[in-house]
């Protein structure tokens, strides 16, 4: 994007952009720049089709150039606009915190079945922003949480995001190591998590978006993958109450291991629920 002098509309800019991110290799080039203009722009990706026309101003221009220079390094777009979004709700998201994705939105409706119209108070173990456990309180009022992270920076995130969704009074976060903040007693009527679950030979081979720009400790799950999830379904049952359960977000192909792993820590009942995807993704066990 080159000539000084030049009036560039949004059309102007919109095409030239997504021809330039398609040769540089971007997969959906269309769909960054679309998200790129509104963010600049300050509108949504449906109403910029609406001001093709509009002349952008050099400060406009010049924002959106950085942006572009930082997606064609791959940066992941959420990181770029400093939002996702995830089930029904807006979350902040930050470098250093790792992007909620559309597939844990099966943990937030199995679990929220299991919740629905409940008095409950729930643990989400590696909350990250907390799109989980938000989402959660959210859709149930009578619902109570505590969210946990080992990292500090996704503990301020969750805070930020509790804020915005008027959650103060019923979310908490702890910056702790699995659950070992808490005194080792049945005070949880479920503990949820979508843990750390990439083999970690797996992680170099992801895409840069996530191999260059996620945290690693929200990926990595050891050599089989399954090194957190094993700790976690240990630990669990000793804070869930009886009549309770425990819903873990599992990478594809580990759901039978996992189902296993609950049944050596005495849950029982246990269900393997399936994604959009029909990747089976969510095992729940309970403690009866
Ligand atoms: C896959 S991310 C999930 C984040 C968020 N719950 C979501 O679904 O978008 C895993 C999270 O676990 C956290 N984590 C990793 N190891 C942990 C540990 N030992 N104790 C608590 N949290 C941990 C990471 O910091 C990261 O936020």
């Amino acid at each position: 994007m080159k000539s000084e002098n030049r009036i560039w509309t949004v059309r102007d800019v919109l095409e030239w952009t997504v021809n330039y991110l398609a040769e540089k290799g971007l997969p959906f080039p269309r769909q960054d720049v679309e998200y790129l203009l509104s963010y600049v722009l300050k509108t949504t990706r449906l109403k910029l089709y609406m001001l093709l026309d509009r002349p952008m101003s050099r400060s406009e221009l010049n924002l959106f150039k950085q942006l572009v220079k930082r997606r064609v390094k791959r940066e992941p777009l959420q990181y770029i606009t400093g939002v996702a979004y995830l089930w029904k709700y807006e979350f902040l998201v930050d470098r250093g915190v790792f992007i909620p994705r559309r597939e844990t939105e099966t943990l937030i409706e199995v679990a929220g079945k299991n919740l629905k119209g409940k008095e409950a108070f729930i643990a989400d173990v590696g909350t990250g922003t907390g799109c989980i456990l938000l989402s959660l309180l959210k859709d149930n009022p009578k619902l109570r949480g505590v969210g946990t992270d080992i990292s500090k920076k996704a503990a301020e995130l969750f805070l930020k995001n509790r804020a915005r969704l008027r959650l103060t009074d019923r979310a908490f976060i702890a910056v702790s190591d699995c659950l070992s903040c808490f005194p080792e007693e049945p005070m949880f009527d479920a503990v949820v998590s979508n843990p750390p679950y990439v083999k970690s030979d797996e992680i170099p081979k992801l895409q840069d978006e996530i191999s260059l720009y996620e945290p690693r400790e929200a990926l990595d799950g050891g050599r089989d993958g399954l090194s957190f999830i094993r700790r976690l379904v240990r630990e669990a049952p000793a804070y869930v109450k009886e009549g309770g359960f425990v819903a873990i977000e599992v990478g594809e192909g580990q759901a039978e291991a996992v189902k296993f792993l609950m049944k050596q820590a005495g849950l029982q009942k246990i269900e393997i629920h399936r994604d959009l995807s029909h990747i089976e993704r969510v095992v729940v066990g309970w403690k009866l």
